[in-house]
């Protein structure tokens, strides 16, 4: 499936997992920014309708290739075939922890060949640029916060953490060598909400593990009340504490590091930011505000911890605030607001 027309404007991004969760509200943000993103998604963990939904939203067709990343020969053909390759976004990944404990030999292939392909055809073809999804989850549970860049990384809770850490450092490496790339691993810390105009959101593909997709099916009557795992934390409600950023503050800061890296002349460069709000929120406040914003009550209910929970994280955003002069501007409240608008939509699904 290709669309490898449009004009060029700001340049063509490659944009692996474009039709996932945070793919796809960053395809809008780049357009809005007069970028031309190309889409390579294998759709195993999304919808095709989000590609009609980014065509809506966006007022034309976006470039769509169906390949799995980690196909090198499919990949090539995508840089043959899209036209020049300016820069590259690479979310495409598996990311469910659970399933991580289950599959690690999928999620080392899909995770670590995903993003050695594309660094192999990158090199080929000359394209420098690259943001890399990482996650706060390197940080397990620090020991003082907010966490810096600088906060040492932990051992892995988990497969699918182990994967965030081994990318990050084959992208430091392969930097290392003096490859001539340029390169920002963003650290996302729990992006939630939706695209104001709900024709593109959160598609969690069998039952939800995160927090919010959990909120939205218990209001929408899909789901029974909500457990909270554990209210016996040092917290000052006793639950955990996570820092919940909407999925268009994210969006812009992947924009913001293209152009932020355009502008640089070291080449090779790695640069490592956390992408948050700056602020905790604890479970409980995430549902006070839900309901200030659904106008729906939710059943709570107190379960036992999580295994592998930690008890609180949030982020310092002081050196992607001076770095890249990117902050988030929207509040909790928004992204629950928009989240819930999508979730009307979906209806019963
Ligand atoms: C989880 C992953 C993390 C990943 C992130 C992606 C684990 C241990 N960690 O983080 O590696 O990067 O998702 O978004 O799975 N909660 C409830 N009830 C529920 C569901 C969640 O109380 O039914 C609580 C959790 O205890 C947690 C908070 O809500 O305190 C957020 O949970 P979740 O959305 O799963 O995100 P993380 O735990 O931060």
């Amino acid at each position: 499936m290709s669309d490898a027309e449009g004009t060029e404007g700001r340049g063509r991004i490659l944009v692996t997992g474009g039709a996932g969760f945070i793919g796809s509200h960053t395809i809008v943000d780049l357009v809005e920014n007069g970028f031309e993103p190309v889409i390579v998604d294998d759709f195993s963990n999304s919808d095709r309708g989000v590609v009609e939904g980014l065509a809506a939203i966006c007022g034309r067709p976006v470039s769509c290739y169906e390949i799995d990343c980690g196909d090198e020969d499919a990949l090539r053909r995508v840089f043959e075939s899209a036209g020049p390759i300016d820069g590259v976004i690479h979310f495409a990944a598996s990311k469910a922890v659970g399933e991580s404990q289950q599959k690690p030999l999928l999620y080392y292939r899909n995770n670590l060949g995903g993003l050695m392909s594309l660094l192999q055809v990158m090199g080929e073809f000359g394209t420098r640029d690259l943001v890399f999804s990482s996650s706060c989850t390197v940080y397990g549970q620090p020991e003082s916060l907010p966490v810096t860049e600088e906060t040492p990384r932990a051992e892995p809770a988990s497969v699918y953490g182990a994967t965030k850490r081994i990318c990050e450092d084959i992208l430091t490496d392969v930097v290392a060598s003096g490859a001539p790339h340029r390169v920002t691993l963003l650290r996302y810390f729990n992006p939630i909400g939706a695209h104001p105009s709900a024709l593109i959101g959160e598609l969690p593909l069998g039952d939800p593990q995160n927090l919010v997709p959990i909120i939205l099916q218990s209001a929408a009557g899909i789901r029974g009340p909500i457990q909270i795992f554990g209210d016996d934390w040092a917290t000052p409600d006793g639950t955990c504490i996570r820092d919940y950023i909407h999925v268009l503050d994210l969006a812009a800061a992947h924009v913001r590091s293209l152009d932020w890296m355009a502008e640089q002349d070291e080449t090779p460069l790695v640069e490592v930011f956390n992408v948050g709000t700056g602020r905790g929120t604890s479970v409980q406040e995430a549902l006070d505000a839900f309901e200030r914003a659904s106008g729906r009550s939710i059943a709570r209910e107190v379960g036992p911890r999580r295994p592998g929970d930690i008890e609180q994280i949030f982020a310092s955003c002081d050196k992607v605030e001076r770095v890249l002069g990117w902050k988030a501007v929207r509040t909790v409240e928004e992204a629950m607001r928009d989240a819930w608008r999508w979730q009307e939509r979906l209806g019963s699904r």
